[in-house]
């Protein structure tokens, strides 16, 4: 039966239960019609199917943690990430759950944010090639997609609550730009996030969800909130949120209500169940297979073991060469940080530890250096490295964050690793001079150590194969090929989004619009850490013999090839990046932003043209009052470059269309002119947003909403008590938990509004509960009481 026609026969009670989830993972079946359930998981690194279904929180099923996005993306291997995504859909097949929670694809605006390791880039061109390779795999397994987490979701703080607000370049250049061209493969499902844009709710935004994503990017698959982001269900269906996630009753009788009222809002729920209906559809009668969790195991490896980046490497010290005596120090090294907190932890399959891995080697001796657990200095420790590290050729000391510096639900509030991890650092610096640090990390950091160690290998989170990948690359079985899909700054004060990331409850401007990433860094000569596209390798390469087939584009693709020699000492992948820049402007531009890369073997001796297809749209910008993407005539230069800071050969192209340049906002803003230094200036940015700046901090009073957190009710007595209470209750029913997933919550419960507490606890407090304690705070004892004796 068609559809359709099942929506004539479905009654409006049947229909509201479709748009509302059965529970946290599963739409609503109706056995009449035999529509079944789809089933979703998290995401995005491996299978998260909890082992209860109607928990949000229970412990998962065993799979294989894959590195996280960030790893993947340092592969700069659309193939690579081909083979992740069709890996994780095998498994997710296998245990007959329908569709991924992902990938993440939002621009990492600052190295904050706890969880930029599920995303890929700050680059939304390798964000959208990357997340593309991951889609088109897990899509051959015939296993759905979800976009996530549509959109200016770039930080943690207040992630529930707080108000993004950025122009419109910002939004289409930057922020947009990876859900506009990947909605194109059509995935199943983009998940909306769960702040405010521009004063509302991502998931009641009509402007942002049903203007801009459907009828300006064409998605006509389902829209689903995050879990526990919708406010208001009507809105939220008015706007064309489809899916409401995790599934609670209260939204189910709502929505009846409101729609026995007025009949109106029925053509827009009947929208969404036809959206829905079809999607299950798709999945619908698909056979389970079985998967080999050893076969995807040796996935995890392979990714992990291209996606490493190779930072430093003075004097050759890597790889390790035969009969080298070598200290593996830290315990990170032994209880490995191989992926990240919240919800995409994965329980694994088998952990390569890189110890157990490395000691295997006749010639590595380890120890353990300092703790995770207890940051201060162990004497004890020290003490054994004073002893040993001297009789070694080579030390390996394997630092970085631990699960309490970053995760989901709360950001990083600077940019070291742990204190003790570094006095180590510093203290095998006075006893050898052959020091390799192995990063594991989420996010970018600092390393005022830098000139003491001889080598630097950043793994990432690397995924449960990470010992092993680690062990051929340090012992040169593999030749590093990873490049930083991200900036590290010099420190935090240089970041652009600095001043203005994380500073309230409330607004979060995004001041530096378009400049996030090495578009800021480059436009002003800016000193960086490592700058993006970073990655060394054990061999060399030279690019000679620019072409390019045509100097003037009109509307044909030319091609852009160069030729590429490895000359030596070993094979080696190379990624190879294409940008461009337009030396005189009309509009304020980055200077180079990337429109191609790929990634190749290139055998020792061995020379290989790469050729890419250009043409004048992929210069474009986003021409703010026209609203629309232009392309202006003029000259681009087309540059090879080994990073977003190095072009190694460049040659100009000429557009002519005939297009006239019309003036824009930007022409007479000063502070955003790159000559003039990038120095955003307030006033100039509400000319680009048409609205004034205000404060980024409210201090809410009562009478407060669901919509207030514990956090704004800290000024009443009662709302201290209930906080108190709540925490209590809290940490009592999270005592199986890992304390990943302990800090996350304790991290969140202050902050997160009481609507979404609620929906999240699992069943703990129901909405009419909350509302009941709410308003008792407010001192509204009878309304209180009512909710109180409500059932949820
Ligand atoms: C996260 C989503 C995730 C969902 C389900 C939310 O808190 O933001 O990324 O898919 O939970 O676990």
């Amino acid at each position: 039966m068609d559809n359709k026609d099942v929506l004539k026969q479905l009654t409006l009670e049947e229909k509201c239960s479709l748009v509302v989830g059965k529970d946290a993972w599963r739409t609503k079946n109706i056995d009449r019609l035999n529509i079944p359930s789809l089933f979703m998981a998290d995401g995005p690194h491996g299978l998260r199917k909890v082992v209860d279904d109607s928990s949000i929180h229970d412990l998962a099923v065993t799979a294989v943690c894959y590195p996280s996005l960030v790893t993947l993306a340092s592969s700069f291997d659309c193939k690579l990430a081909g083979l992740m995504g069709e890996s994780i859909a095998k498994e997710f097949k296998a245990a007959g759950v329908d569709l991924i929670l992902g990938p993440g694809i939002n621009i990492k605006r600052h190295p904050y944010c706890g969880r930029n390791f599920e995303y890929f880039s700050e680059d939304p061109y390798v964000t959208t090639q990357m997340a593309k390779g991951y889609i088109k795999g897990a899509k051959k397994q015939g296993v759905g997609v979800c976009l996530k987490h549509y959109a200016l979701n770039s930080q943690e703080t207040y992630r529930m609550s707080s108000n993004s607000i950025a122009d419109d370049r910002a939004k289409y250049e930057i922020y947009y730009k990876a859900f506009q061209e990947l909605v194109k493969l059509d995935p199943e499902m983009v998940m909306s996030s769960y702040n405010y844009i521009d004063d509302t709710y991502a998931s009641e935004n009509f402007k942002h969800l049903q203007t801009i994503l459907r009828d300006e990017f064409g998605f006509d698959g389902v829209i689903v909130s995050d879990w526990s982001a919708v406010n208001k269900r009507v809105d939220a269906l008015i706007a064309s949120l489809d899916l409401e996630m995790p599934g609670v009753i209260y939204s189910i009788h709502d929505l009846i209500k409101k729609i026995k009222k007025n009949d109106k809002i029925e053509k827009y729920l009947d929208a969404s169940v036809l959206r829905i209906l079809d999607m299950i559809s798709k999945f619908s009668g698909k056979i389970q297979k079985t998967v080999s969790l050893d076969d995807n195991h040796l996935n995890a490896i392979t990714v992990a073991k291209e996606s490493m980046v190779l930072l430093k490497n003075e004097d050759n010290i890597l790889p390790i060469k035969p009969n080298e005596k070598v200290l593996l120090v830290g315990e990170m090294a032994e209880l490995v940080r191989y992926q990240g907190g919240g919800s995409s932890h994965i329980n694994p399959y088998k952990i390569d530890s890189i110890r157990e891995t490395f000691v295997k080697h006749k010639c590595v001796s380890f120890s353990k250096g300092y703790n995770s657990k207890d940051l201060s200095n162990d004497q004890v420790l020290i003490d054994e490295l004073k002893t040993l590290a001297p009789n070694f050729d080579k030390i390996i000391v394997v630092c970085g964050l631990t699960d309490e510096f970053e995760s989901e639900g709360y950001d990083r509030i600077h940019l070291e690793i742990p204190k003790n991890q570094q006095f180590v650092i510093n203290q095998l610096a006075n006893l050898n001079d052959n020091i390799v640090l192995v990063l594991q990390i989420g996010s970018p950091i600092v390393m005022p150590y830098l000139p003491k160690v001889k080598g630097v290998l950043n793994c990432y989170l690397g995924g449960e194969g990470l010992g092993k990948a680690l062990e051929s690359v340090v012992f040169g079985k593999t030749n590093p090929s990873g490049r930083l899909a991200e900036t590290f700054p010099m420190n935090h004060s240089s970041i652009p989004s600095n001043p203005y990331f994380a500073k309230g409850n409330r607004n979060v401007f995004y001041q530096e619009s378009i400049f996030v990433g090495y578009r800021f860094y480059q436009t002003v000569n800016q000193e960086v850490l490592f700058p993006f596209g970073y990655g060394l390798s054990y061999t060399h390469f030279e690019y000679s013999n620019m072409q390019v087939s045509h100097p003037i584009l009109i509307n044909q693709y030319i091609n852009v090839s160069i030729d590429i020699t490895n000359n030596g000492p070993m094979d080696g992948k190379e990624v190879v990046l294409l940008f461009f820049e337009n030396k005189k402007p009309n509009i304020p531009r980055p200077i180079r932003e990337l429109i191609a890369f790929d990634k190749i073997m290139i055998k020792n001796g061995e020379t290989k043209t790469v050729t890419f297809k250009v043409n004048a749209d992929m210069f474009k910008y986003y021409h703010p009052e026209l609203k629309q993407f232009i392309t202006d005539d003029g000259v681009y230069h087309l540059q090879f470059c080994k990073s977003a800071r190095d072009i190694l050969i460049e040659k100009p192209v000429t557009v002519n269309r005939g297009t006239l340049y019309k003036d824009s906002i930007w022409n007479k803003i000063n502070s955003y002119n790159p000559a003039k230094g990038l120095r955003f200036d307030t006033k100039d940015f509400e000319q680009l947003i048409n609205r004034p700046v205000l404060n980024q901090t409210i201090k809410y009073k009562r009478p407060f909403t669901i919509n207030n957190s514990f956090e704004d009710m800290q000024d009443v007595w009662l709302g201290r008590v209930i906080y108190k209470m709540f925490l209590n209750r809290a940490k009592k029913e999270a005592k199986n938990q890992d304390d990943q997933f302990v800090n996350m919550m304790m991290a969140s419960i202050k902050t997160q509004p009481i609507r979404t507490l609620a929906i999240l606890s699992d069943g703990a407090i129901g909405i009419n509960t909350a509302i009941g304690l709410v308003e008792l705070i407010n001192g509204h004892i009878f309304k209180a009481i009512k909710y109180l004796l409500k059932r949820d």
